[in-house]
């Protein structure tokens, strides 16, 4: 799927489909009113009598006139002129472009939409995701990405920056809703080692044997369990001269999650393909962060697990030694997240990084807390954890922070090892999952994202098909971008 800037007049040249965004300022528009002259004022007299409406993500398909060179007018609402909202700017691109997908079309081309370059590329990787489906597998996709996006008004820079984005947000997507016989360690990590063909980026993968030489028993404590071999990729950028310190972005990556030994029900089984999602986000940053060549120095590390069950699998009351040295009660093998993160974490701080932020789909207590579309932000350093959420705030993805009281750190606390993998009963579990984490951070500024709700849907929204959502990508792409 390509996207182009259009220039020139959107009315003269032939198009599938013309997605027309409407704000509350609609009857001062240029470019309804032009579309009135050629229409005989078609969207005044809709928009009059509250046929088509301005109202976030609201969408009505009209039928063109003749005359007008194209097949299908859609109207998407924007809402109010005065402050436009960036989460409604990119779910109404991805909206509109998610209806018109449903069936084979051309050339799609957009107009209406005006904002900041930073809203202006959330629409445009917006409508890139909204017209992508998760039916990988499927002979009749239900969605058709057009072979062309038009935007009109919309500079060719913020076009093609919204493009790689959408693309890296999609690259996530799809790992996410691949199938857990087909994405497991091994392939994930071979898809990690294409990404770094494809844009020169350092890639390094530890096998079971190194990662025995490694002594991160934490995370080979959770593979037992499993016939595929874990691995643990390392991917390098550097867009900064060589002695600036890296950030490093870990990112959990379990590719079926069936709790081990502490089994989840099928219902709760059912979606954990998804637990990868934290690696997956990882390698989307990584992507679009080596096209855009950001001028940081970039450490990706990827803990990639099978959490199953065998006669070798680990079990409750097992003791694991972490890389760190670090003794680990298992009380619970269904919080693997945190131990094979744990190990990861280790290996950051050999990275001597500036910062270190973790994205994981690790706890279902974050998601009960704070539903299903805000990330839960844990931090040990105020001003890191702040710049995400500024940023989260601007692409319009939805951040909010979590306490980290240190008394947390008590219910974590070792009976017959140094600490245990869970807290005292289920409550606050999102925080003593981190007050785990920051075990292994050493005093290094560190974030740690649970992405557990947002990460993956149920069921599709009008904004995006059900599963995985790329949710997070755009915001450490637009952070990075950031000239330091
Ligand atoms: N992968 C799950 C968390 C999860 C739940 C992600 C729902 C996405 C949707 C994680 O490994 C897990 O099972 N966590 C446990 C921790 C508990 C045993 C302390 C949980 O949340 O129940
Ligand atoms: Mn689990
Ligand atoms: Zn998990």
């Amino acid at each position: 799927m390509r996207c182009t800037s259009f220039v020139g007049e959107f009315l003269q040249a032939d198009c599938d489909c013309l997605v027309v965004g409407v704000d509350s300022a609609w009857a001062s528009s240029k470019e309804i009113a032009e579309i009135d002259a050629a229409s005989d004022g078609l969207l005044r007299r809709l928009l009059e009598t509250d046929e088509i409406s301005t109202k976030p993500l609201k969408i009505s398909q009209i039928v063109a006139p003749s005359g007008l060179g194209i097949k299908l007018l859609v109207t998407v609402g924007l809402g109010g002129s005065d402050s436009p909202d960036p989460v409604v700017f990119s779910r109404a691109a991805a909206a509109a472009l998610k209806t018109v997908a449903s069936k084979k079309r051309g050339v799609v081309r957009v107009v209406g939409f005006k904002g900041t370059p930073i809203m202006l590329r959330g629409a445009v990787s917006g409508a890139m995701v909204g017209c992508v489906g998760q039916d990988l597998f499927r002979k009749e996709k239900s969605l058709n990405p057009p072979e062309c996006i038009q935007w009109v008004g919309v500079d060719d820079a913020t076009v093609q920056s919204g493009m790689i984005l959408g693309e890296a947000i999609n690259l996530t997507r799809r790992l996410v809703n691949m199938p857990p016989n087909l994405l497991y360690p091994e392939t994930l990590a071979d898809e990690a080692t294409q990404l770094g063909t494809r844009c020169a980026i350092e890639v390094e993968v530890w096998d079971r044997k190194k990662l025995e030489i490694e002594n991160c028993g934490a995370l080979l404590g959770v593979a037992r369990g499993s016939v595929r071999d874990p691995r643990l990729v390392i991917l390098r950028y550097n867009g900064s001269t060589l002695d600036v310190a890296p950030s490093v972005l870990v990112g959990k990556g379990v590719t079926f999650d069936s709790g081990g030994y502490s089994i989840k029900p099928t219902d709760g089984m059912l979606t954990m393909k998804c637990d990868m999602a934290g690696a997956a986000t990882v390698l989307g940053i990584m992507q679009a962060a080596s096209q855009f060549q950001v001028k940081h120095n970039l450490v990706a590390i990827l803990g990639l697990v099978e959490n199953l069950i065998s006669g070798d699998a680990f079990k409750l009351g097992d003791v694991l030694t972490a890389r760190s040295g670090k003794t680990i009660e298992i009380h619970n093998t269904d919080a693997e997240g945190r131990l094979i993160l744990a190990d990861c974490l280790n290996v950051a701080l050999d990275q001597k990084p500036a910062r270190i932020v973790d994205f994981a789909t690790l706890t279902g207590a974050c998601a009960v807390g704070l539903g299903l579309e805000i990330s839960g932000l844990m931090t040990n350093n105020d001003s890191w954890q702040n710049e995400i959420r500024q940023t989260a705030d601007a692409c319009g993805e939805y951040t909010w922070p979590l306490p980290m009281h240190s008394f947390f750190t008590e219910q974590i606390a070792g009976k017959v090892a140094d600490i245990k993998n869970v807290g005292e009963g289920r409550y606050g579990g999102a925080m003593t999952a981190a007050k785990f984490l920051e075990e292994f951070v050493g005093n290094i500024p560190w974030t740690h994202i649970d992405i557990a709700g947002p990460a993956f849907l149920d069921s599709a929204k009008p904004w995006c098909d059900g599963g995985g959502t790329g949710t997070l990508v755009r915001t450490f792409v637009e952070l990075f971008s950031k000239t330091v």
